[in-house]
């Protein structure tokens, strides 16, 4: 069971949840649990971000948003110097990232529906680091003459990450009413939101950031074919490290419990970023997208074209939607099939060919 970031225990092995149970997991902010059954039993849902480094992050993070909102109050900016943490979290999750050879084989919504720009910040840097990482090593990093390089890539991954952490900074200048309304925003409401990236940079000190830091802030709303914000820029006008930002905020943000919506599962996630590869987003970097976060993490409950249904063991590198799947109503022994060896199955509600020319190449 996942506890608390100060490591009091939240619920024992066995125990039975009753509405009490669950209305205390929900008030100390947790959304979904993985249940350890008979069925389940062995598979092993590891988080891309552990509870440690999580709580070390969300401290992080929450401490750069509280000296920000205090600088901002005395009229002041926000050095580099004083968000040091961030690096070193950054650096964690980086760590994180290589370990489990970079491949988001789950993530689990488990984190907290408070806070929510605190843990989005979190998860959107977990996930547009492996992006990075992925995009990175294939296409190398243009500099201000335009070449190429494949070079200085932890550096290069280091700026992203903080990037990553900061890109919603922007957002202490917009109004609690507004950012946190459940319904639909109105267009006065809209374009206030829509100042959040600007805020952004204005609230970084000018010359002391990286320009690649700010590019993110600035520009993580802005969509490959010019239909986003603030400015409409497109294609390569948008900074590489922003767009692989725009396509990491999109997924975390579909796959995160909103004041206005629940969380969705990984597989509607992928296809969203898949279904906007070269209208919204660089089709680089779904590409790469597609290489690192799967659709059906190990834990997933997923029905089979024959009809049975079971829940995802494992995921293979080769083919992220096609993973090991352990049938549970079969009865007697559970059988475990791998959906990569036999490709005559395929898991209902999922187009195969969505990812396979991705995987394939
Ligand atoms: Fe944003």
């Amino acid at each position: 069971m996942i506890g608390r970031p100060d490591g009091v225990p939240l619920l024992r092995a066995g125990v039975r949840i009753t509405p009490r149970y669950r209305e205390l997991l929900v008030k100390a902010g947790i959304s979904a649990i993985y249940v350890e059954d008979e069925v389940s039993a062995g598979i092993i849902v590891e988080p891309v971000v552990d509870d440690h480094t999580r709580a070390i992050a969300t401290r992080a993070v929450s401490s750069a948003y509280s000296t920000a909102r205090e600088a901002l109050s005395r009229g002041k900016r926000l050095a580099p110097d004083a968000v040091e943490a961030l690096e070193d979290v950054v650096k964690r999750i980086i760590d994180q990232l290589q370990s489990s050879g970079g491949v988001a084989l789950a993530l689990a919504d488990l984190s907290s529906s408070d806070g929510y720009t605190f843990q989005h910040s979190i998860d959107v840097t977990a996930v547009g680091l492996m992006v990075g990482y992925r995009y990175f090593a294939t296409h190398g990093w243009t500099d201000y003459r335009g070449e190429r390089h494949y070079n200085k890539l932890e550096e290069r991954l280091s700026t992203l990450g903080l990037g990553l952490l900061l890109h919603d900074i922007g957002k202490l200048a917009i109004p609690l009413s507004i950012l946190n309304k459940p319904g639909k925003l109105n267009p006065e409401e809209w374009t206030i939101m829509k100042s959040h990236p600007r805020s952004g940079v204005d609230i970084l000190d000018g010359s002391q950031w990286s320009p690649l830091v700010k590019a993110i802030v600035l520009r993580h709303h802005e969509r490959w074919n010019g239909s986003g914000y603030p400015d409409g820029k497109a294609l390569e006008e948008i900074h590489a490290m922003a767009r692989i930002a725009a396509v990491a905020d999109v997924y975390d943000a579909i796959t995160s419990e909103r004041i206005y919506a629940p969380a969705r599962p990984a597989a509607d996630g992928v296809r969203t970023i898949i279904e906007g590869s070269g209208a919204l987003f660089d089709p680089d970097v779904v590409d790469a997208f597609c290489r690192v976060v799967a659709p059906f993490p190990a834990g997933t409950p997923v029905e089979l074209s024959d009809g049975r249904k079971g829940i995802v063991v494992s995921v293979p590198e080769a083919a992220l939607d096609r993973p090991v799947v352990r049938i549970v109503d079969g009865g007697g022994a559970a059988t475990e099939i791998s959906l990569l060896l036999d490709s005559s199955l395929q898991i209902n509600g999922w187009d195969h060919g969505l990812l396979s020319p991705a995987v394939a190449a």
